[in-house]
């Protein structure tokens, strides 16, 4: 008797919103050449979009959380006026031993813990969440933090785990670092739930792991996105914990910490101590640039702009940490453009809103100004939710931070973004000279599309659809590798 008497579920469909319509998964792993393309592809756009994003390569245990699912990359390389499409997963252990056991062997996010276990230790490190460009390699990441796999960027192998210094091993890499394209440097923290729960690394363009520092912090955080200057990171201990009490008992409850501030830690990129900046309590996933700007008195501020969760605020004016941590725990999406700056020489730490009429997010820049100041954020405008857990990426923003202004393309009802990198054109001088490239998902012609927009004018629609030959679910993160990056890895 018992559980016996059931029948294994695994391989049962579970109708959760998550696993449906265009969030649906796909297990087919196909390449396809010289695909349809509406419009023209620009000569000057070569290189290759790749993004991250979950399909569950079998049922889950009980519930299923879109966060769940296996990782599986989806490139499409553009190069001639032509495009290609390939997807892979990322074959991490936990896919590798439940391909083997042929059915789901871990819970997810919306499952009960086994009795005793820390969530770090109980969850499968998917590898779904973003992917970089590095030293020749992919590297998919996982937002709870846990080894990057590398992965081949020409065929999507995947090569194996990050660990090829015996200081990585273990390590829980964040969903995001930070590639220095000016130095080549892979800029890295990662986070858990013992002492001294934050690390700091840096790994150089050869690959060699040139740095590793302890950050600590007073507790287990949940931070998700760093910032980098040309001489320093920004780490992040926002006071949104999971609740202590809860972990212990096999639980998630998130907490928001209202008497907690926000605090960023600087850290020179060589290493060395933090300083630390208080702030307004808050939430952030994506930093979208950060630099050093010199002021009149001759001080370096560091300035970080990011896409925060907008506070609710009561009739009274006090936070709303209730509806805050809805917001948060069903993928709300409820967000504006903020600033923090931090003066290195006085200590002086000053906030303040960029836009909070626009809600935006996935913020993404020109990779050749990360680290200095840009003028231009493309980012995904979000609509409103229909259901819970289910956010619209409804359009595309570009924002101009020197005149406050806003561009927005919104082609109307059925139409899903998905966060869409920055590719520079061939020989561009200019910040903004270039294409914005992302997957669309095309409700009313029920198919997956990649739309390359002019850089410099996001609202005149897409000068190139590509007709991708299979649906790609909705997914995360993405980056832009440019030819010549390609060209390198295949030299070396
Ligand atoms: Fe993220």
């Amino acid at each position: 008797m018992g559980l016996d008497r059931f029948p294994d579920r695994s391989n049962w469909f579970v109708p959760d919103a998550s696993m449906q319509g265009p969030f649906a998964p796909i297990h087919r792993e196909i390449e396809a050449h010289d695909l349809e393309v509406i419009g023209e592809l620009p000569d000057d756009l070569n290189g290759m979009y790749v993004r991250n994003g979950p399909s569950p390569a079998h049922g889950p245990h009980g519930k299923y959380h879109w966060f769940d699912g296996d990782g599986m990359l989806h490139a499409v390389h553009i190069q001639g006026g032509k495009a290609s499409y390939r997807n892979r997963y990322v074959l991490t252990e936990g896919l590798r031993a439940e391909r083997e056991a042929g059915r789901a062997l871990w819970p997810g996010l919306k499952d009960r813990m086994p009795e005793g276990a820390l969530p770090d230790d109980a969850m499968k490190n998917v590898a779904n969440t973003d992917v970089v460009f590095h030293n020749g390699r992919l590297y998919a990441t996982w937002y709870r933090g846990g080894a990057a796999y590398v992965m081949d960027p020409f065929t999507l192998a995947t090569l194996g785990k990050l660990e090829h210094d015996p200081r990585l091993v273990g390590l829980q890499i964040s969903a995001h670092s930070r590639v220095d394209e000016h130095t080549g440097e892979f800029l890295f923290f990662a986070y858990g739930n013992r002492p001294p729960y934050m690390h700091f690394g840096v790994i150089g363009a050869d690959g060699a792991l040139k740095l590793l520092q302890d950050v600590p912090l007073p507790g287990p955080r949940l931070p998700h996105d760093m910032g980098m200057t040309e001489n320093h990171v920004i780490l992040h201990d926002f006071p949104l914990i999971n609740n202590p009490a809860a972990l212990e008992a096999g639980r998630y409850s998130l907490e928001f910490r209202q008497d907690w501030p926000t605090r960023y830690a600087v850290i020179p990129r060589a290493g060395g101590a933090p300083k630390w900046f208080e702030f307004e309590p808050r939430y952030m996933l994506h930093v979208a640039n950060a630099w050093e700007e010199v002021n009149a008195r001759g001080e370096t501020e560091v300035v970080m702009i990011g896409t925060p969760y907008a506070m609710p605020r009561g009739y009274d004016g006090s936070l709303d940490v209730r509806r805050l941590l809805f917001t948060i725990g069903t993928q709300g999406t409820d967000y504006e453009m903020y600033q923090w700056r931090m003066n290195l020489a006085t200590g002086e730490a000053r906030e303040g809103v960029v836009d909070d009429i626009l809600n935006t997010e996935f913020p993404m820049i020109n990779m050749g100004w990360q680290g200095r100041k840009n003028r231009y954020t493309y980012n995904v405008l979000m609509g409103r939710p229909r259901t819970l857990e289910q956010p619209h990426f409804a359009g595309l923003v570009k924002y101009d931070l020197q005149t406050g202004g806003a561009v927005a393309c919104h082609p109307g009802e059925g139409f899903w973004f998905s966060e869409a990198p920055f590719a520079p054109r061939d020989g561009a001088v200019e910040e903004d000279d270039g294409y914005i490239v992302g997957f669309v998902w095309n409700g009313l012609a029920e198919r997956s599309e990649v739309w390359v927009h002019d850089a410099k004018d996001i609202s005149a629609g897409p000068l190139a659809r590509v007709i991708v030959p299979q649906r790609v679910p909705h997914g995360f993160h993405s980056c832009w590798v440019r030819q010549a990056q390609l060209d390198a890895a295949q030299a070396a």
